[in-house]
């Protein structure tokens, strides 16, 4: 067993608001790990945390058992809230100016956007899309540099019957491929259906 991620006594604090309260967790490689929790619950604070791009008040966590450097964040891709793509730009030139700017390979591309399935559309512009195939295609930004570890923040929100089923698919693909998944949902249902491991955040009162 690989201990991909370490969360000792993580605490966030917004003024007198509690938003984590003392969260302990270890994510082992391999695995689909679902943190669930109703709104309000510390979900989004805590991956924005893990991600460095919200400040912790309290704790510690470890990544790949060391402390958290820029390098050790190229192993770990994420989807927080839909990224701002280009909308008069196709997926393949959105894909271009991320690889750019997070030094992946153009290569890439082509792979990513077969496994997400837009490649039939990938000259289509942007703001053609439906939110499922925007909601594919940052999946698809977040797998450019090939991570080890993806974080995906509630990646049906919105979606219909048949989008959440194509992005759950997905997530299973992604896992199969080897890389460790870590899910933030409300949704029972969700977590059920596609992690391997799961933990539950509840509201302070
Ligand atoms: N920037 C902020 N300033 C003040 N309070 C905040 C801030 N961000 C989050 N909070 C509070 O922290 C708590 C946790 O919020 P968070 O967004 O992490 O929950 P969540 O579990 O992701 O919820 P949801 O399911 O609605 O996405 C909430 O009470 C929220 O109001
Ligand atoms: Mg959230």
């Amino acid at each position: 067993m690989e201990t991909v991620l370490q969360i000792k006594n993580l605490t966030k604090r917004y003024g007198r608001l509690t938003a984590v309260n003392k969260l302990n967790l270890e994510i082992q490689k391999g695995c689909v790990f679902g943190i669930l929790g109703p709104n309000g619950s510390g979900k989004t604070t805590t991956l924005g945390i893990l991600l460095d791009v919200i400040n912790k008040t309290d704790g510690d966590f470890s990544w790949f058992g060391q402390p958290a450097t820029k390098e050790m964040r190229k192993r770990v891709g994420a989807i927080l809230e839909t990224p701002i793509f280009y909308p008069y730009l196709s997926a393949v030139k959105n894909l271009e100016i991320v690889a750019a700017i997070k030094g992946a390979p153009v290569a890439n591309i082509e792979p990513v956007l077969k496994k997400v399935e837009l490649y039939e559309r990938r000259f289509d512009k942007f703001r053609t899309y439906s939110l499922g195939m925007k909601q594919r295609l940052s999946i698809a930004s977040a797998l450019l540099c090939d991570p080890e570890v993806m974080i995906l923040d509630e990646p049906t929100n919105g979606l219909d019957p048949q989008g959440i089923a194509e992005i759950r698919r997905l997530i299973k693909e992604i896992a199969a491929d080897g890389k460790t998944i870590i899910l933030a949902s409300h949704l029972l249902d969700e977590v059920q259906k596609v992690c391997t491991h799961f933990c539950i955040l509840k509201k302070e009162i």
